[in-house]
């Protein structure tokens, strides 16, 4: 006799209060859209840019998202136990008066997956939340989560890894709200113009700004400290192409994927990014948009020697940072030279880097797959490890 497995119910986390919650929508309709059917069963989690949670089965619908408030309205607000006796539970809160409503639950998923893009999401938070409940979740813990969210600490770890990187200046907020004159001359001198100046923990280019003089230098630093309390300036390499490259797995089991040049004149906006509708190729079923639909070339007009060195550093990158699930590492590669830098790390790319993926011969469902079974395996090994001993330190030592 065989018996038929349940299909698992993935909880699909995205939105957020995030500057890149848009971004998110997308990814996550994306991601719903190829999951296979047979084996999985999308729960959507909402989280509006309030950062309340919604769930209810009209947030499957992109164009719902066109009125969000009349989305909202429809959908039911919820929340979940941070402790392990969450069991994935759903729990409607009551709208009037702000409480949970009794007990009445709403939905429940056995697995995780936070497709939040930046904060609130793809920084170690949600995965805070959900090492908490002790449930499965897929992609990097809190530790490489919030270590490639930040853009200085990841390019400190990559340093100490032996991985080449850019050297930055960092200013503090609060420094450059005291002595602005003082900070623009010292980051004239050191990186020097042309710079670009960038958010410490944001994506998807918000904030960033490549500058060429003293003027430029100040509403750049004014824009970037409006998103973050620290920002960093580095070296503009105009010399250089953009190259990425997705790794996939966990722990010394790792694969990287076949490069992409992104196309762009200057820097990648979030226009070039997401907006330009160029005719990706793509999965059958998923929505055009997100990181899909920018202007690409697959696989990316390097040598063979160069993307081969790229996909080595782009693994060495991703253990360096102790990642696991998909990540995308991206580099500014100087052609004439035949030399790099790893630019940032994205724990949680766009559109999941499927597009990559699809073309190094893993479709979108195999790829979501693989990431629900090694979130599985990781809690797995979790359950196996002690938490808790038992000691008389508060009830004193036995006789
Ligand atoms: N040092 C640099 N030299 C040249 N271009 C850069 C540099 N830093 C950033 N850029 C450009 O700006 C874009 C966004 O910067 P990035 O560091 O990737 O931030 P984000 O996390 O917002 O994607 C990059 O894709 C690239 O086009
Ligand atoms: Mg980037």
């Amino acid at each position: 006799m065989t018996t038929v497995a349940e299909p698992l119910r993935v909880g699909v986390f995205f939105g957020s209060r995030s500057v890149e919650h848009e971004v998110s929508v997308i990814t996550a309709q994306q991601a719903i859209a190829a999951m296979p059917a047979d084996r999985f069963v999308p729960v959507p989690v909402y989280i509006a840019k309030s950062g309340a949670w919604y769930t209810g089965d009209q947030l499957l619908q992109l164009d719902r998202y066109k009125d969000i408030d009349r989305l909202i309205a429809a959908s039911t607000r919820v929340t979940m136990r941070p402790d392990p006796s969450s069991g994935g539970e759903l729990l409607e809160v009551d709208g009037r008066r702000g409480l949970l409503g009794g007990s009445a639950r709403a939905a429940r998923f056995d697995v995780a997956m936070p497709l939040v893009h930046g904060s609130n999401g793809e920084d170690g938070t949600l995965q805070g939340l959900f090492e908490l409940a002790a449930l499965p979740y897929c992609g990097c813990d809190v530790a490489s989560a919030a270590l490639s969210m930040d853009k200085r600490l990841s390019r400190t770890t990559l340093r100490g890894a032996g991985i080449p990187v850019l050297d930055d200046v960092m200013v503090s907020r609060e420094r450059w709200q005291h002595e602005a004159d003082a900070v623009c001359t010292e980051l004239a001198r050191q990186p020097g113009f042309p710079m670009y100046v960038k958010p410490r923990r944001l994506g998807s280019s918000i904030g960033v700004a490549r500058v060429d003089d003293g003027d430029a230098l100040r509403t750049a630093l004014a824009v970037a400290f409006g998103y973050d309390t620290s920002i960093l300036a580095e070296a503009a390499q105009d010399e250089s192409i953009e190259i990425n490259c997705s790794v996939l797995g966990a722990g010394d089991d790792v694969r990287a994927s076949v490069c992409e040049q992104p196309v762009t004149r200057g820097t990648l906006s979030y226009a070039d990014k997401y907006l330009s509708g160029a005719k990706g190729k793509g999965g059958a079923k998923a929505p055009a948009g997100g990181m899909k639909s920018s202007q690409r070339i697959i696989p990316a007009p390097i040598s063979e020697s160069l993307t081969n060195r790229i996909q080595e550093t782009a693994m060495a990158s991703f253990r360096a940072i102790g990642a696991a699930g998909v990540t995308r590492v991206d580099f500014l590669v100087s052609p004439a030279s035949d030399s790099f830098v790893v630019n940032e790390l994205n724990t949680l790319p766009g559109s999941l880097s499927f597009y990559l993926w699809e073309a190094s011969g893993l479709h979108f469902d195999a790829l979501l797959a693989r990431l629900i079974e090694m979130a599985i395996a990781r809690h797995r090994e979790q359950q196996a490890t002690t938490s808790s001993i038992d000691t008389w330190l508060l009830t004193g030592r036995p006789a």
